[in-house]
C-alpha cells in the first residue's frame, strides 16, 4: 500500500459524507471496486493465463473475508474474472508445501460462504477444481453460453475435490449428478449447468447477465444486512458444509496427493502438454484428461 494511494483514499473519505466503512488495499492476484455497498472482486492472477488459484488468491481473498466479516454496510459482494476465456483454473498444484497451505484456502472457501453478505458468482469463461469450489460456495451463481465451461477435473488426475467441491455441488446438483460429474472429471457447458442447478441463469450475452446482477444486487441491498445473514444461515444449515466436513475433504486430499499415481499422472500430464501451451490443454480440460490414459 503506497503512501500515495493513502492520500487518495483520504481525500475520497473526506469528499464523501457516506464513507464506507469498508476499506481495502491493493492485492495481488484480485482487483476490487466498491459502490452503492456492493463490493466487485475481480480475480485476476497476473502470473497465471488460466487464472489459477494460488497463495496471492489465498491470502488476498483472506484479508477480504476477515474485512466483511466485520462490516456492516456492505451488503453484496461479485466475483468474476477480466481473465481471457477463464473465471479461474484449479488450484496451482506447484505451489509449495501444498498440503500445508492448502487448508488455509479452504478455510477461506469455508468463511466464504458463511459471510453475511449476499455473495454471487459472475463466470465468463471456464471455473473448475478449486475455480468451481469457489463458486459453488457462493450464495447464486450466474453466466454467459458461450466459451463457458465448469468441472472439478481432480479424480481424472487421481485426486479428489479438496476444497469442498464434492461437498458444495450435491446441494446444487443432487448427489447422483455430483457423482457423475466429480466421477468422470468431465466439464459441463453454462447451457447444461442452468438445467440442473449448477447455476442460477445462463444468458445469451455478457450485458444481459450483468443487467439482471445488478435488477437483483439494487433489490438486496435495499434490506436489512442481518435479516439477508440470518436467511442464509438458515439455508446453508442444510444445504452447505460445515467447517468439520471440509476440514475431512482437506485431510483426503493430502492422502491422495502424496499416492505415487498422482505424481506419475502429472508427469504424463507434462509431457502430453510438450508442444501445447496450459491455456490450450485447459480450454478443454474435461476431453484431454483422458490423454493421461491413452
Ligand atoms: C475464517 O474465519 C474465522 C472467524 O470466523 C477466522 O478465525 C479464521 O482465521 C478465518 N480463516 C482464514 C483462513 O482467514
Ligand atoms: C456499523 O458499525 C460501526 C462500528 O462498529 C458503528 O459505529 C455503526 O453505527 C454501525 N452501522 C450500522 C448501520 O449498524
Ligand atoms: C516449506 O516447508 C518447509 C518446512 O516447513 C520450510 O522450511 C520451507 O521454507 C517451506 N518452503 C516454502 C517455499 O514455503
Ligand atoms: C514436440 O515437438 C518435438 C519437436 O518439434 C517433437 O520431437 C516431439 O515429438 C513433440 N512431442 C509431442 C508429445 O508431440
Amino acid at each position: 500500500m503506497s503512501l500515495s494511494w493513502l492520500r487518495i483514499q483520504t481525500a475520497t473519505c473526506a469528499l464523501l459524507s457516506f464513507a464506507t466503512a469498508l476499506e481495502l488495499p491493493e492485492y495481488v492476484g484480485l482487483k476490487t471496486s466498491l459502490q452503492n455497498n456492493i463490493l466487485e472482486i475481480t480475480l485476476h492472477n497476473p502470473n497465471s493465463p488460466i487464472n489459477v488459484w494460488n497463495l496471492d488468491t489465498q491470502d488476498g481473498l483472506a484479508d477480504i473475508v476477515a474485512k466483511l466479516q466485520q462490516d456492516n454496510e456492505t451488503k453484496v459482494v461479485i466475483f468474476k474474472s477480466d481473465v481471457p476465456r477463464y473465471f479461474m483454473g484449479h488450484l496451482d498444484l506447484t505451489t509449495p508445501n501444498l498440503t500445508e497451505t492448502w487448508p488455509t484456502s479452504v478455510d477461506v472457501i469455508y468463511n466464504i460462504s458463511t459471510l453475511p453478505q449476499v455473495t454471487i458468482g459472475a463466470v465468463e469463461g471456464r471455473a473448475r477444481g478449486a475455480g468451481n469450489e469457489l463458486l459453488s460456495a457462493l450464495d447464486m451463481r450466474f453466466a454467459t453460453k458461450t466459451d463457458v465451461l465448469f468441472g472439478q477435473p481432480e479424480v481424472a488426475s487421481g485426486l479428489i475435490p479438496g476444497g469442498g467441491g464434492s461437498q458444495f455441488l450435491p446441494g446444487l446438483i443432487g448427489r447422483g449428478r455430483a457423482m457423475e460429474y466429480i466421477l468422470s472429471s468431465k466439464d459441463i457447458t453454462a447451457s447444461e449447468a442452468e438445467k440442473i442447478g449448477w447455476i442460477n441463469k445462463a444468458f445469451e450475452t455478457s450485458t444481459e447477465m450483468y443487467e439482471y446482477i445488478d435488477v437483483l444486487t439494487e433489490r438486496l441491498r435495499l434490506f436489512p444486512l442481518l435479516a439477508l445473514r440470518d436467511a442464509k444461515v438458515s439455508i446453508n444449515r442444510r444445504y452447505a458444509p460445515s467447517r468439520e466436513d471440509l476440514l475431512a475433504d482437506v485431510a483426503a486430499f493430502a492422502v491422495r496427493f502424496r499416492d505415487p499415481i498422482v505424481q506419475t499422472l502429472q508427469e504424463k500430464g507434462q509431457a502430453l502438454a510438450q508442444n501445447v501451451s496450459d491455456f490450450e490443454i485447459e480450454l478443454n480440460l474435461g476431453e484431454n484428461v483422458l490423454g493421461l490414459y491413452a
